[in-house]
């Protein structure tokens, strides 16, 4: 079934140069891209995005990390491209990730992780229409 999902390279990905490489991991694998843009949240914004964790401890961490540069915002297509997305990305917690993903590769905290995913489709459709309205999504 051909999906739609949310991808962020965050912040340190993209002050650490890897944007590049995690955009050909997505294309060798024959996802398309549908959207695209850099942005660079407000704190505000990151916690709009992040409400579903607001009791979490590393709540005020995390939205003030993924405030703290540009990120790549993504749609992405494809069969089944919520759950290849999440493979290709790896582990939340990059020791945990598998060899050869781009947490295990690129990661240096559980914070600093490198990209985000939407993790089903109702969030996909809430992060989609976070950070996209429907004459920014092509194709
Ligand atoms: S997930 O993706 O929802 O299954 O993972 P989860 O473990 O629930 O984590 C949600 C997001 O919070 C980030 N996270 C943390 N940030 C800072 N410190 C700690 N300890 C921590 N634990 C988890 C994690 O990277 C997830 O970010 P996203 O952007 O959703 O991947």
């Amino acid at each position: 079934m051909t999906e739609r999902t949310l991808s962020i390279i965050k912040p340190d990905g993209v002050a650490r140069g890897v944007m590049g490489e995690v955009i050909r991991r997505f294309e060798s694998e024959g996802i398309r891209i549908a959207a695209m843009k850099m942005i660079h949240m407000t704190q505000a914004q990151a916690e709009g995005f992040y409400a579903v964790h607001k009791e979490r401890p590393f709540f005020g961490s995390l939205t003030e990390f993924m405030s703290s540069g540009p990120c790549v915002v993504m749609i992405l297509e494809g069969e089944n491209v919520i759950a290849k997305n999440r493979e290709l990305m790896g582990a939340t917690n990059f020791k945990e990730a598998a060899p050869g993903t781009i947490r295990a590769d690129f990661a240096t905290d559980i914070e600093k992780n490198v990209v985000h995913g939407s993790d089903a489709p109702e969030t996909a459709a809430f992060e989609m229409g976070y950070f996209f309205n429907n004459f920014e999504i092509v194709g």
